[in-house]
């Protein structure tokens, strides 16, 4: 019995709670509707200066993100896949020293930009030297993404590799070719 009463006034307590919220929202979005219909003008003003700072915090949060993924796809690379994805790159460049359509990528990673002496590299390459004066890991996964759009003029043929942890699989694997 005394349990159904605590019940009951609970439950009284609950739905007077909710009914008065439910006042109260009212009461609030009437009166902010008949504040904004008197001065239409602010009301908008205020809603886009609103909105900006939140596009710039999200073109933030993707920056950042894209920089942190790398660092974590070269630290879970994988050489075994980074071999055999330099099969893509083997009709071109060689990994005993000398040169074919491409220069020879022993050691390229830190090495260098254009640096193999007796290749004939494009004039773009020989220019990217001032943006980027050595293949960094960052500085080849860039390059690897899209070869023609990095160095704007290579002779470099290739596509480019889409996938991020397949970079940086080969990046890996170019790593144990000194
Ligand atoms: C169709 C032939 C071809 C393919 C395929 C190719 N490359 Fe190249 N690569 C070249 C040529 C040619 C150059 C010289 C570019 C220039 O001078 O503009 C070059 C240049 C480079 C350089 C700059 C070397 C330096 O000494 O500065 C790197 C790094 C490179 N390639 C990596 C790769 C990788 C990694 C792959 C495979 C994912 C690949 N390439 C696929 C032809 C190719």
């Amino acid at each position: 019995m005394f349990n159904t009463m605590t019940v009951t006034k609970a439950a009284g307590a609950l739905i007077g709670a909710l009914l008065f919220l439910m006042l109260a929202g009212w009461a609030a979005s009437s009166i902010y509707h008949v504040g904004s219909a008197g001065h239409g003008g602010e009301g908008e003003e205020h809603a886009q200066a609103y909105s900006i700072p939140v596009e710039e915090s999200e073109a933030d949060a993707g920056a950042e993100e894209e920089q942190i993924d790398f660092a974590a796809l070269m630290a879970q690379a994988d050489v075994a896949k980074g071999e055999s994805e330099f099969g893509k790159c083997r009709a071109c460049h060689k990994l005993d020293g000398s040169d074919g359509v491409g220069p020879h990528l022993n050691g390229v990673v830190g090495r260098a930009v254009a640096s193999i002496g007796g290749f004939g590299y494009s004039p773009a390459m020989t220019d990217h030297v001032a943006d980027a004066p050595d293949w960094t890991p960052e500085a080849l996964q860039e390059f690897l993404t899209n070869p023609k759009q990095v160095v704007s003029g290579t002779k470099m043929a290739f596509a480019g590799l889409k996938d991020p942890q397949a970079r940086a699989n080969l990046i890996a694997y170019l790593e144990t070719q000194p």
